[in-house]
Order: structure tokens, then sequence, then C-alpha cells
């Protein structure tokens, strides 16, 4: 038996006139955790589909336990050990974890009668194998996402998985979660068995791979030990763009700021903070996690009522008590969690996008004018280079970065004057986030005035032209971004080894 579990040989494949796999290669050896990497639409899924008997390749060939294919059935590729644990998980939502861990292997048996306390323990083996502490009885449907992807892990392991296949596993996952996940991962390693990882996201490729391989349209790249790979070789593959961004510098400012703070506070959170954003700039809050910035853009935007000082809009003190306030004032803000605060993810693009613009137009109209609508979407569609097939497909079905731009459309359609982004890359792939950082700096070309929120210093200095830094609340410093670095940033924000200059 070699150590090569899994061998592609120039695998071809195409659907209609799109060629998703152009003869791509990859090797996977026994109880390792390999990790399959490539932007949206680079082919990852389609291969995973071919490996397991859903597709068929047009050409090429691949070996399992030194067994050659053409082609393999589903049946067979179980059989060899193979099992996919998909983006939907495809489990049964209505059944019962117990029924779902155990169905198909009482189903296989070819009993007539279902034997429930059989069922029951083949069950209870599962989740043992990975200590995963679940109710048996409970439909499945009230499982969390994570809960349902271990329900879909833990049904592999009946079938004496050799590779377990996961397929942008930690795409709807907290941090937390994959965390947990990780260390689920690890001990299925321990057991001898091996993983195919498929994810764009760096910090995960990095933290649980050994080796990896990356895809770019429908091709390899690059194929290696992860330890050899950084950051930016790592994003040069993926997208085959160099990326080196430079700190923004404004072509004007507006004269009088947008938006000035003066002395707010808001006990518990922060207190006496004052600053100006003008029209045309990009500023940066930095800080560590309880250092008072969330709150204080979310203060902005009128979901807390500071307890003293404040707000000016274009010269004029404005009381902002409620979101919808801040709307009518012209401020946007686009949260950390598009997924569940920022979209309607089984809505269409448009509806996505003149949401907050129906109210408006259907009491303008009496009904709503269909025509402008579409119009105005289509603008905003081809103005951000949204990459869908046309304005009414469901915005679940986009990429995280095309999610993304979807968010601020639908913000830049209310005639904005700030919009506040409250880590706006999280969870975007690495070509997705320069595209948004240089939409920023477009926008902000156009006279916006933008406040970026974010932890991620190497992005903030890339995307803002000046920065505050919060500690325990205050500002602690202003400083230009194109002269400070990261761990300077570092060294403010967490006050090691600083003299106080604010
Ligand atoms: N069943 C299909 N019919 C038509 N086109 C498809 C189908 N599956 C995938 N594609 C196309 O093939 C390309 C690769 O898709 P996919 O393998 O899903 O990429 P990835 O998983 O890397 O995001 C994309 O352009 C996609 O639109
Ligand atoms: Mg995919």
């Amino acid at each position: 038996m070699s150590d090569i579990l899994l061998k592609i040989h120039d695998i071809k494949k195409s659907f209609g006139g799109v060629q998703a796999l152009r003869g791509v290669n990859l090797e996977i050896r026994r109880g390792e955790i390999h990790c399959l990497a490539g932007e949206n639409g680079c082919g990852k899924s389609t291969l995973i589909k071919i490996i397991s008997g859903v597709y068929k390749a047009d050409s090429g060939s691949f070996e399992i336990n030194d067994k050659p294919y053409r082609h393999i059935s589903t049946m067979e590729s179980i059989d060899q050990g193979i099992q996919v644990i998909y983006q939907d998980f495809s489990v049964f939502p209505n059944l019962s974890v117990m029924e779902n861990l155990s169905l198909n292997m009482e189903l296989k048996s070819k009993r007539q009668i279902v034997n429930y306390r059989r069922m029951r323990e083949i069950a209870t083996e599962a989740v043992s194998k990975i200590g995963f502490k679940v109710d048996l009885d409970e439909r499945v449907e009230n499982l969390s996402v994570a809960e349902r992807q271990l329900s879909a892990i833990c049904r592999a392991l009946l079938y004496d998985a050799k590779l377990i296949i996961m397929d942008e596993p930690t795409a709807a996952l907290t941090k937390k979660e994959v965390k947990a996940l990780f260390s689920v991962i690890k001990k299925l390693q321990s057991e001898g068995i091996s993983i195919l990882f498929v994810s764009h996201k760096l910090d995960e490729v990095f933290e649980i791979s050994e080796r990896y391989t990356i895809f770019r349209n429908g091709q390899n790249v690059s194929s290696g030990n992860t330890a050899d790979l950084d950051d930016r070789t790592f994003a040069f593959y993926m997208t085959g763009r160099e990326f080196a961004e430079e700190s923004y510098t404004p072509v004007s400012l507006s004269e009088t700021p947008v938006l000035s703070a003066h002395h707010l506070t808001l006990k518990g959170a922060y207190s006496d903070i004052s600053f100006d954003v003008r029209g045309g700039e990009i500023l940066g809050i930095t800080g560590l996690l309880g250092s008072g910035r969330t709150e204080l853009v979310q203060t902005l935007f009128g979901i807390y009522k500071p307890d003293s000082g404040q707000i000016e809009i274009k010269g004029k003190p404005v009381r902002i008590k409620k979101v919808s306030d801040a709307i009518s004032k012209g401020i946007g803000y686009v949260p950390p969690d598009r997924l569940t605060e920022g979209l309607f993810l089984p809505q269409p693009i448009s509806k996505n996008i003149v949401i907050s613009k129906l109210d408006k137009l259907s009491m303008h109209w009496g009904i709503l004018k269909r025509k402008s609508i579409k119009t105005e979407v289509d603008a905003w569609i081809h103005e951000l280079s949204i990459a869908a097939q046309d304005r009414e497909v469901p915005v679940q079905t986009l990429s995280g970065g095309n999610q993304q731009k979807v968010v601020l459309a639908r913000w830049l359609a209310n005639d904005l004057s700030l919009l506040i982004l409250n880590g706006p890359t999280v969870g975007v792939d690495i070509g997705s986030k320069y595209d948004i950082h240089a939409l920023l700096r477009e926008l902000a070309r156009r006279g916006l005035a933008i406040i970026v929120i974010s932890d991620d210093l190497p992005e903030v200095i890339a995307c803002t032209s000046r920065i505050l830094v919060m500690r325990a609340g205050h500002i602690v410093r202003e400083i230009l971004s194109k002269e400070t670095t990261v761990e300077e940033l570092g060294e403010i924000s967490t006050g090691v080894g600083q003299k106080e200059t604010a």
C-alpha cells in the first residue's frame, strides 16, 4: 500500500461553454490534512464531485488506494472510503439526529423493518467517535449550523471513511465553531483519516493544513508545504494579481466636516470623544476589543444614545436618537457580519439593494415603479462590478466579496454623505478584499466621508488616510496612515511601550 491515498491526473470537465477544470492534478497522502484553495468559481467543488461520483470527468483519470479510475460511481467512491461534507451538509432537516446518522446504514443493510434499537446504537457510536454532545432525538432542523455539520461528519465516520472532504466547511461558522471544527479535524487525522479541506481563507489554510494545492481558473497554480507559503504568495497564487497597497491620500477634503463629534461620552463604553471626518477622507478607527470603537460608531448611527456630548452634521448640531434619524441624515452603517445583519440572503440582489428605498419609492408613486428600480439596480451592479448573472439571483449564491458589494450598493443608493464600515472585509476572499479597498478609495475620491473600523491593522493602514487609535474608551492617538506601521499601531492599541501623546 503506497502512502498516496488519492492521485488525480489531468482531469478536465466542462459544462456547456464553461470549462470548469482545464486539466488538474492533486495528490493526497494518507493521514494528511490537505488544503484545496482558490477563489470562487475556480473548480474546487467540481473536482470534488468527480471524485465522489456525482459528475463524470471529460478526460483524465485518478487513483484511489492505487486503484485506477476513469469514472467512479457514488457507491464505489463510498466503498473506497471517500466521504464528502457538502456545503449544505445534505442532512434531512425534519428527521432526528439519530435517524440522520443511521438511516442510510439501515437501508443499506436491506432489512425489511427499521430496527430503532439498532439505529440508536449506531448513532451513539457515531457521535462518541468525535466526542460530539447532542440529543439524538432532536430534529436536525433545530440544530445550529455547526451541529448539523458535526452530524454530517459523524455520519461520514460510520462509513469507515479514509478521506473526508470538506467543501468550505467554515463558510457559515462563528470563530468559536471554527476552532471546535479544527479540533475535530485533528482528531480525525490522529486516527489516520486524510482530510481535504476546501477553503479560500488564508488564515484557515495556515492553521489547519500541512500541504496545499491552489487552483486558479480551473488550473493548478501551486502545490506544496503550507509552511513554505506566506500571505503575499498565497494571494498572488489565488488571484494572479500582485497586491501592493499604499495608504489612501485624499485628493480634496470638504471644507466643513461631514460629521463632528464633541466630547461624546457613553458610560461604560467611551468618554470625551471628539473628532471630525471630512468628505473625501477615509478615517480609520482601531483599538482592541473593548476599546469602545464599535459603541462609538454605533452611536453615530443611532444604535446607542450618548450620555453627553454633541454631534454636528455639516456644521449643524443634530440629535440622532434612533437609526432612522441617522439614515435620514445620510449616514450609512455596514456591520461586520453582513450574513446575519446586513442581507436578506434568499432574496435577489435587486430586492437587497432597493430595500431601504422601497418605502420612499412606494410613497412617492403609490405603486412601485418597477422600471426605475431595475435601472437603478443594474447601474449599481455595473458600477461596483458585482459578479452575478443578473439582478434576480439570490444573494446567498454570491461570493463573500460580492455580497459585501451588495450591502454597499444598498447604502449608496440612499444618497449618503458618511459611510461607516465595521470590519469591511471580514470573511471575504483576498481578491475581493482588495477590490473593496479600491472601491472605498473611489467613493472617497467622489467626496464621500468614510469611517472604517477594523482590528485588521494592515487593512486599516492600507485603506485609510488617517487613523484614530482607541484604548479603554479614549482616543489615545491620531496618526496619518502613511506615517505608521502595523507594529506601531499594535503598540499604541495595547499601550505596550507607549508614552501618551493624545
Ligand atoms: N452544474 C453546473 N452547470 C454549469 N456550470 C457549472 C456547474 N457547476 C459548476 N459550474 C461552473 O464551473 C465553474 C467552477 O465551479 P465550482 O467547481 O463550483 O467552483 P468553486 O467550487 O471553486 O467555487 C464555475 O464557473 C461554475 O459556474
Ligand atoms: Mg465550491
